[in-house]
């Protein structure tokens, strides 16, 4: 429950590991032949489902709950067993997307589910090319959902051309090209996220990247790669957003991840004005880092379309918050993907911002936010959507009256989420 804005934000927060990077450290690393020690791997909800689902398929990974440092013991290539159970994703559309790509390459019999969220969401982006590799995969609803049945072995190489921007496709498709025969080639419409290209190309594997796409042929071995997970743009987002939206507002994020590919946020939030500072920029485990200063800004209306949707897919329904704080209309579109993420996001954003006061257009592929709209607190339902959570905690904090948010799911990737809210507006340091 907030109770009405605070008079002042103040904070200073070290931001909380990479979600992408650390489900990558622990998959990759799994089947790397030797022993590799991740530091700050996310401790969250998701990054637990993945090292579930690796356990359950042989793998040693000792990760204390709680300990901000994991050792994986990798299984080599070929080294994966089969697992006695079903494999349960949770939430995670990361953990079962690039789960089916690698088991995909095995010939052994798997099964993955999810929570109900997960069930519902599109599976036939990585079904369909994954097959054309030669894979034998069944799904609900004609081979469109989870549960999905996997039983792999003997690819060979394609040629594919995504449909959709998706990072999460890529990667899946990539880890089924270390083991096809012959070379395998994904190009996507728009640029996604690039950690996989940059780890696996780190850890040996045959990958190149251009302008045809990202080609990758089959390897032998891939080296362990130990590496410091990096804090999450993503969680650094509704920070970002309090300290622009705030009228008395200073905010200081340390150790945040700027890799070009996820920075679309930082160019929105420029486009419209917000006082924004990098600071301190440098390299860990070959991503680039930075930390970053947010102060009370003047907000205008921006447009938000093309290779910039990609790159700030998961801020979105933050970007609709921002816009309620500017005059005139901000735009988001070419965002369908919006529909198929841990809940429909765009009905999401209305149902939370608009029981709070936001006047919002639907579309098919994003929002218009006509701006400006002042905020009132309400009970608002987050539907057990992480993003959705702290989108509304972040409203919350900038709305007239209290706001309380029902099943907000921060655990997913956020699990600090709370006490970190409370702590800007006591001004409290990390
Ligand atoms: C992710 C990719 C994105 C993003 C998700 C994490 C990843 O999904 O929304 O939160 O780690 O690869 P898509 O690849 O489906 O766009």
């Amino acid at each position: 429950m907030i109770s009405n804005r605070p008079a002042r934000i103040r904070a200073t927060l070290d931001i909380p590991p990479d979600k992408s990077i650390s489900h990558r450290s622990f998959i990759f690393n799994a089947i790397a032949s030797g022993h590799t020690v991740i530091e700050r791997p996310l401790e969250s909800e998701d990054v637990r489902s993945t090292v579930r689902c690796l356990r359950a398929l042989g793998v040693e990974i000792d990760w204390p709950e709680g300990a901000d440092r994991a050792e994986v013991k990798g299984s080599g290539l070929h080294g994966l067993f089969e697992s006695d159970d079903v494999l349960d994703c949770g939430n995670s559309g990361t953990t079962m997307r690039l789960l089916t790509g690698l088991l995909a390459a095995h010939p052994i019999l798997s099964v993955l589910t999810g929570d109900a969220s997960l069930r519902g969401r599109p599976m036939a982006r990585v079904i369909g090319p994954v097959r054309r590799m030669g894979a034998t995969i069944l799904g609900r609803r004609g081979d469109t959902l989870a549960p999905l049945v996997i039983k792999g072995g003997n690819l060979r190489g394609i040629d594919f051309d995504s449909p959709v921007a998706s990072a999460q496709v890529k990667s899946a498709m990539l880890l089924a090209g270390l083991y096809a025969e012959g070379a395998t080639t994904v190009r996507e419409p728009l640029q996604s996220r690039d950690h996989t290209e940059r780890m696996l190309q780190a850890m040996g594997a045959p990958i190149t990247t251009g302008d045809s796409g990202v080609r990758v042929t089959p390897a032998t071995r891939l080296e362990p790669l130990s590496l410091r997970v990096p804090g999450d743009i993503s969680s650094a987002a509704p920070w970002l957003v309090l300290g622009a939206c705030h009228p008395d507002a200073e905010v200081h994020l340390r150790g945040v991840n700027t890799n070009p590919t996820r920075t679309g946020m930082l160019d929105i939030l420029a486009a419209m004005g917000a006082k924004v500072e990098l600071l301190e920029e440098r390299l860990t485990g070959g991503e680039p880092v930075a930390d970053i200063v947010v102060r009370s800004s003047q907000l205008n209306p921006t447009v938000v379309s093309g290779g910039l949707v990609p790159r700030a897919i998961d801020e979105l329904p933050l970007v609709a918050l921002l816009a309620c704080f500017a005059e005139g209309d901000t735009v988001v579109r070419d965002a369908a993907e919006l529909r198929a993420k841990e809940s429909d996001r765009v009905d999401a954003v209305i149902h939370v911002l608009g029981a709070m006061g936001a006047k919002i257009t639907p579309n098919d592929d994003g929002f218009v936010v006509h701006g400006p709209c002042p905020l009132r607190g309400a009970r608002v339902h987050a539907r057990g959507d992480h993003r959705i959570g702290m989108l509304a905690g972040i409203a919350g904090m900038l709305a007239e009256g209290s706001t309380s948010v029902d099943d907000d799911a921060v655990g997913v990737s956020y699990p600090t989420f709370w006490e970190d809210l409370r702590r800007s507006a006591e001004g409290v340091p990390a």
